[in-house]
């Protein structure tokens, strides 16, 4: 089936739109109890529970900014999918933010926080750092759903604090087809600091 290269993304200007964001990004935040959502740096955050089964919420034991101040963490089940809305033939940035914030008051280490991501049947990556990282993908969606998985490769128990889903005009990455996908290798900021996750 498909493959997953790797690309890198080379922010050149900041672009931050002065109005709320566009109708059709997914923005959720993992863990979230208010079903309400809420708006943060201009982009809409919904809960999960409309995309995710099982799992338990929490927040974050350190204090940090929403979305990733809560998360869902999956202790039981070998493979835990968040079911993504697509739109079949359309290419799409998928964007998984962990951020581990000592949640389960364990104290674990990266080392210990070792899990996978899979895109549909297709392993996507390996967690290396569940501590503040966060990971990208570029698909073309193959159905009216997308589902994004978490899936335990041994003793950690998967958790996600964030997963977005953005639509890309065809032109973007012309070397993801349908039958290859592509992971992100390294996102760079080649221009002044500031806030560029988001785009
Ligand atoms: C849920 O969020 C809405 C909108 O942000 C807010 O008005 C409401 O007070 C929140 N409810 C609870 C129970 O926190
Ligand atoms: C985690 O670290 C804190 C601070 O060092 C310590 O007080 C606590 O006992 C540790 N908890 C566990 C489960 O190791
Ligand atoms: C993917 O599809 C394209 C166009 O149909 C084809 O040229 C290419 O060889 C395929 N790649 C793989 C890895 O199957």
């Amino acid at each position: 089936m498909a493959l997953l290269v790797f690309f890198q993304v080379f922010v050149l200007a900041v672009a931050v739109p002065a109005v709320g964001q566009k109708a059709d990004f997914l923005s959720i935040d993992c863990g979230l109890e208010n079903s309400s959502g809420y708006q943060y740096n201009k982009i809409d955050y919904v809960s999960d529970g409309s995309y995710v089964d099982g799992g338990k919420s929490y927040s974050v034991a350190t204090g940090y900014d929403p979305p990733s101040s809560t998360l869902r963490s999956f202790p039981s089940g070998e493979r835990n999918c968040y079911t993504l809305p697509t739109a079949a033939g359309t290419k799409y940035l998928v964007r998984v933010v962990l951020f581990y914030g000592n949640y389960d008051g364990k104290n674990s280490s990266s080392m210990m926080l070792r899990f996978d991501l899979h895109l549909g049947v297709n392993r996507w990556t390996t967690v290396k750092n569940a501590d503040n990282e966060a990971y990208e993908a570029v698909f073309i969606a193959w159905a009216s759903w997308a589902p994004v998985c978490l899936v335990k490769t041994g003793d950690a128990t998967p958790f996600v604090n964030v997963v977005e889903l953005r639509p890309l005009t065809d032109a973007l990455y012309p070397t993801v087809m349908a039958n290859q996908s592509m992971g992100r290798h390294r996102r760079r900021n080649m221009a002044a600091s500031g806030i560029y996750r988001y785009i």
